[in-house]
């Protein structure tokens, strides 16, 4: 009986590895042509393997963008206009949700909120402008649980007009997997109310750029941009950086003051980090990358310097900031809506009862229905929306964890400030998209409702979305 609730573990053999991406000139035949942003690119959802095991063991049957996990990188400029044609060549329906971007609503890609999933052999067409310059990523939104399990996700960057220098610049995508002792695909517990109930799909085997390891080549005395995700779908990863002294200079696609990581660094689905790292080792030297929230460490990927090179002889000076991104920064707290956001239900949880479909019903009832979770006392999407706000007013959200289980609480269209947590200001002033909730914690978000349309609100543990942590918000 495979067991998937402890850390992952990987098989410790790795061959030569491969920099992740190369400098400058860094879409090489992925990224978006830069030349011609208004054109038309096709992305193909459809089957495909992958190499998950270090041991070259038995390739994985994924479903990818153009049948590779990550899918392409696309790499856009502050401003410009992004299309996109998704192919669906899946058996099943599906979409691309653009997450993090302040998009237009019609392309936000929520089947049966903001568009008809696209059904198997037919396409859609996305076509929206990016406002905000920084680390994004693209994955569907119908049976997220499912598909992005499956490996349907890739990275979206948008570039400021004024990068900050460096000398390369880095995705570093994780994702865990749940794969059965053939190395494939765990398909039987797709849908688990095991999971469900519980922390949601934890994967055994973890990957970085869809690959079990990641070796980084760097010279002593470079700079370098890392870009950090988190694809899984439920698992919460925490990086420690070995001999290194990250500078976090921006946090889901928003620029933060920079400053040194105080520890480790710790990511939930859905978020990302940007780093920036000083080579500071001697050539020959070799530096872990670690994922640290097991009982031991696991060393995912490491930095290799050069035996002999130097980039330069004198230190840089410290990052700068990141420009702001063209969000609504000014709050007014004092004519918020005002609305909590309540979170009930799993295992070991004290709810009894919700609202699914317009009908209270007990907690078995529920889970024969596949749900759990409840926001407000609702398992799941209603017709009506959770709050109607009108156009440029702020809301003032305290998410309020009466759970066992942390939750990953993710806004689309907008992003917002952290105000509080247990009652204690954040100081930090980080414009998220996502956010992570601990058992019993309550912390204030606020937001200005300046993006017209219907967005989705929930949780970005997808099982947990799927068994009933989602609702959604219209703003008029
Ligand atoms: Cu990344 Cu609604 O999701
Ligand atoms: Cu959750």
């Amino acid at each position: 009986m495979d067991t998937f609730d402890g850390k992952p573990d990987r098989r410790r053999v790795m061959a030569g590895g491969l920099a992740v991406l190369a400098s400058g000139g860094i879409s090489g035949g992925l990224g978006m042509a830069r030349a011609q942003p208004a054109t038309m690119r096709e992305i193909d959802a459809r089957a495909g393997t992958a190499s998950l095991l270090e041991d070259g063991g038995p390739l994985a049957d994924i479903w990818g963008y153009d049948g590779g996990v990550p899918g392409p990188l696309m790499r856009v400029r502050q401003g410009e206009r992004l299309r996109v044609r998704l192919k669906n060549s899946l058996p099943q329906p599906s979409t691309i949700h653009w997450h993090g971007i302040r998009i237009d609503n019609a392309y936000d890609g929520v089947a049966g909120l903001t568009q008809e999933a696209v059904p198997p052999g037919a396409t859609f067409d996305y076509d929206f402008v990016v406002p905000d310059a920084g680390t994004f990523w693209y994955h569907p939104h119908n049976r997220s649980w499912e598909q992005l399990a499956r490996g349907l996700y890739g990275t979206l960057i948008v570039e400021e007009p004024e990068p900050p220098q460096a000398d390369q610049d880095l995705v570093l995508a994780f994702d865990d997997w749940r794969l059965d002792s053939a190395g494939k695909l765990h398909e039987e517990s797709f849908g688990s109310l095991m999971d469900w109930s519980h922390a949601g799909r934890l994967g055994n085997v973890l990957t970085v750029n869809g690959k079990p390891f990641e070796t980084i080549a760097v010279k002593a005395g470079e700079r370098l941009r890392l870009r950090v995700l988190n694809t899984a779908n439920a698992r919460v990863l925490t990086f420690r950086f070995r001999d290194h002294a990250p500078v976090l200079i921006a946090r889901d696609g928003q620029p933060v003051k920079p400053g040194e990581l105080a520890g480790d660094l710790v990511l939930s689905p859905g978020e990302r980090a940007d780093l920036m790292l000083d080579m500071t080792l001697a050539p020959g030297a070799v530096a872990a990358i670690e994922e640290v929230s097991g009982q031991d460490g696991l060393e995912i990927a490491r930095f290799a310097y050069h035996a002999s090179d130097v980039a330069r002889a004198h230190a840089l000076a410290a990052p700068m900031a990141l420009a702001a991104n063209p969000l609504s920064h000014a709050l007014d707290l004092g004519s918020a809506l005002s609305q909590d956001l309540l979170m009930e239900g799993g295992a070991m949880g004290r709810m009894a009862s919700a609202r699914l479909d317009g009908e209270v019903m007990g907690m078995r009832a529920l889970v024969e229905r596949g749900k759990a979770w409840a926001f407000n006392g609702v398992a799941g999407m209603e017709t009506t929306p959770l709050l109607s706000v009108a156009l440029g007013r702020t809301v003032r959200m305290p998410l309020i964890n009466d759970t066992r289980w942390p939750h990953a609480i993710h806004v689309h269209g907008h992003h917002f400030r952290v105000l509080e947590r247990n009652g204690v200001p954040v100081q930090e002033e980080a414009w998220k998209d996502t956010v992570l909730v601990a058992p019993q914690e309550r912390v204030v978000i606020a937001f200005v409702a300046d993006n017209p349309g219907k967005w989705m609100l929930h949780c970005h543990m997808l099982e947990h979305q799927a068994a009933g942590m989602a609702t959604w918000f219209e703003v008029a």
